[in-house]
């Protein structure tokens, strides 16, 4: 199907002999909805079955493995490294063709990137251990190294049995394939390392084995990180020598990617980075061949893929946590309903680094639904039994996702919210540097609350007068949190500020030295702040080390690029014993103190919850819940989580 908005985007297109509808590719994504063993679970298809009803044309299904334990990388990852698993691949394939997409799956072996979660040894090219995980590795002999090669055309041509439309090795990311064309990973001096032809001869092996079995017309696709971003690693020349020589080795399609785990925010850029910025990477690749080529990373808008492919960057845009976040978001592009994608932030909380690589199942920040698709009144919305009036107060995360599912079941919901925006904290949150993003939340329920037919009340500060006047069959509390106060002396100093007021830009800090007292996130983040306007910010934490509360990409990246870049200097492992208007005097374990110098002090040591309202309301209505923030300072993903969870049940 066609669309006059996004011509392009909409325009069917060809790898190799198979037709794909549009070019909107879903790349691979682990989620641990696969079972203990490895097997496709009903989770795991209704989750890419619901993918493929958004519209997307073709899903490559995330990394598969071809041999358990050592190949895995993530704690219940998929398996077809034996026939037993095919029926099940089987199923996922019809499940998601059903709905006109095509499917793949990611062909893949971890190497010195292994999960050591079944306590397999890791392997590798070379025995140098990841500098991200730091796991032992031992070099893989030459005898494995033919035993792999059959493994991956193996789990090729299972996938071709299973009804798969076709097949990608990943040799993205510095997993094994990776690590053997890579100088940074392979210093092997036999017939697999040294000169790149040895280096490629790995892949060049597996992918003549594989079209040994599965014939030439079967669509095969190659995943490439062509920048690793790392000393000594492949460089984007490197790569289109290796893209001409994977084109004539029969590869039909090439997925252009970047970076390793060591370079690993560039895989999964946070926040702050810019929609698309790595386009110019399958631009290049592009060039060098004949043969299709994805494009992928931060893609989030339809305005954006449009243009990618109209100035001939790429062939097919790939999206990713795009796709997370909203599995509809191609056919809302299609039809012109822009305004209604939940657009991902890349915050990396609910899909990557706060869950998946956390042995956690793929959930969602912006989306709670992802992980239920199979449960029941998730996808399908039940409509209530009885009408309610529902009293919504909070118009932060929680409230508004509360009072949005609230209404599409037909409640008849006002939300109240006591400032004059929506938002709750991602207002101040979003004023961090890099954070802008986070205004997609509030810009989707700005349009969505009125869409679905629930009242916003703004400027309105609800009490118990108003719960009395109003009695609501439902009241669901979403007061959020506010700013910890802890009693240290000198606290309520004229030179001392809170965090949360400086992000919001309402406490000027006229000092030229500032100290921030807590090194978490909020203080990380406002430290950057007051360093962008020039001040010199020094932060104080009593942990070890800062930024404990981030999510792992997203430090990585504060911690190795984005504080040192700022010059901000740190002091960790004190706590703070008080402030004064010299500064803030710090103690070490061992008792003694020592001043920190600064004409300001910004506090950033947590929050609490505001609940005020709890005690008295459940006297008053009988159907009372507390959600988000106001049960337990947490972050978006709960409170998002709870007003959907709380909001199907009433
Ligand atoms: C600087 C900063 C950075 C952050 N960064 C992140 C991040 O990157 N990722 C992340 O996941 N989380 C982040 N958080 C935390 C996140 O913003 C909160 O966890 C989340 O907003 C909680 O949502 P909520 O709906 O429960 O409450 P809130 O967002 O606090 O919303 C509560 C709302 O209720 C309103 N309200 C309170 N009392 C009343 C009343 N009586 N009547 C009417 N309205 C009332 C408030 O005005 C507020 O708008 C950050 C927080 C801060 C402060
Ligand atoms: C939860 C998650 C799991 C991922 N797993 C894989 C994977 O199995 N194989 C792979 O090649 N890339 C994987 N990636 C990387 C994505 O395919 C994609 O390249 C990356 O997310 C950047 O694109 P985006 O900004 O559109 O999300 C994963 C990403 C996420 C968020
Ligand atoms: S959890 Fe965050 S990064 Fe992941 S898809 Fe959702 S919004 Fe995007």
């Amino acid at each position: 199907m066609r669309s006059a908005k996004y011509p392009k985007l909409f325009e069917a297109g060809m790898i190799g002999n198979l037709m794909v509808k549009n070019r909107v590719v879903m790349p691979p994504m682990a989620t641990n909805f696969a079972g203990p063993f490895g097997e496709v679970t009903e989770r795991l298809i209704r989750y890419y079955a619901e993918r493929a009803k958004g519209g997307t044309g073709l899903i490559i299904v995330e990394n598969v493995q071809v041999k358990y334990p050592e190949g895995k990388n993530i704690a219940c990852q998929l398996r077809l490294d034996e026939d037993k698993y095919i029926p099940g691949y089987q199923e996922l394939a019809e499940a998601v063709q059903w709905y006109g997409a095509k499917v793949f799956i990611q062909i893949h072996h971890a190497g010195r990137q292994y999960h050591n979660i079944e306590g397999a040894e890791g392997v590798a090219p070379s025995a140098i251990p990841c500098g991200f995980l730091q796991r032992p590795v031992r070099e893989l002999t030459t005898q494995e190294i033919w035993d792999l090669i059959e493994r991956f055309s193996e789990t090729a041509l299972r996938g071709k049995k299973a009804g798969m439309d076709g097949v990608e090795f990943h040799g993205a990311h510095g997993y094994l394939i990776g690590q053997f064309v890579s100088p940074h990973t392979n210093q092997r001096i036999d017939e697999w390392g040294g000169t790149l032809d040895r280096r490629l001869r790995f892949p060049l092996e597996i992918i003549r084995r594989t079209r040994e079995k599965v014939g030439s017309d079967f669509p095969i696709c190659f995943r490439m990180s062509v920048d690793e971003f790392v000393p000594g690693g492949l460089t984007l020349e490197d790569s289109k020598t290796i893209a001409r020589k994977l084109e004539s080795a029969g590869i039909n399609v090439l997925h252009v990617s970047c970076g390793i785990y060591e370079s690993m925010p560039k895989i999964l850029e946070p926040m702050h980075y810019e929609e698309g910025w790595r386009v110019y990477l399958a631009e290049a690749i592009k060039k060098a061949v004949k043969i299709p080529v994805i494009t992928v990373g931060q893609i989030r808008t339809p305005a954006m893929a449009e243009q990618i492919l109209k100035e001939g960057k790429a062939d097919f845009v790939a999206l990713g946590r795009t796709l997370i976040a909203d599995p509809e978001w191609p056919n809302k592009a299609r039809e012109g309903r822009e305004l209604e994608i939940r657009k991902c932030i890349s915050c990396n909380i609910g899909c990557i680094g706060g869950h998946v690589f956390g042995d956690l199942y793929m959930r969602c920040t912006v989306n709670p639904m992802v992980g239920h698709e199979r449960l029941e009144g998730w996808v399908d919305l039940k409509p209530a039994e009885k009408k309610k009036t529902v009293m919504v107060i909070g118009g932060g995360p929680g409230g508004m996702e509360a009072a949005r599912i609230a209404a599409l079941r037909g409640h008849e919901v006002t939300l109240y919210e006591k400032e004059k925006e929506l938002g709750g904290q991602q207002r101040i949150a979003s004023r961090g540097p890099g954070k802008s993003k986070l205004n997609f939340i509030r810009e989707y329920y700005h349009h969505q609350l009125p869409r679905v037919g629930a009242k916003i009340e703004l400027g309105k500060e609800a009490d118990k007068k108003l719960i009395e006047k109003i009695k609501p069959d439902v009241l669901i509390l979403a007061t959020g949190a506010e700013p910890l106060l802890p009693d240290i002396t000198g606290i309520s100093g004229k030179n001392v500020l809170m965090s949360w007021e400086v992000l919001a830009g309402k406490a000027k800090v006229p000092g030229k030295t500032v100290v921030i007292a807590g090194g978490g996130l909020v203080g990380c983040e406002t430290a950057l702040h007051l360093a962008g306007q020039g001040k010199k910010v020094t932060i104080i934490e009593m942990l070890k080390e800062l930024a404990m509360d981030m999510e792992p990409i997203t430090r990585f990246d504060l911690l190795t690029e984005v504080l040192p870049k700022a010059g901000i200097q740190s002091i960790t492992g004190k706590v703070i014993a008080e402030f004064s208007e010299k500064g803030v005097t710090v103690m070490d374990p061992l008792g003694k103190k020592s001043l920190v110098e600064a004409e300001n002090v910004i506090i950033a040591l947590g929050s609490k919850s505001l609940n005020p309202l709890e005690e008295k309301a459940r006297e008053l209505v009988q159907e009372v819940y507390v959600i988000g923030d106001a049960k337990e300072p947490r972050q978006i993903i709960n409170a998002t989580f709870e007003g959907a969870s709380v909001a199907r049940l009433i």
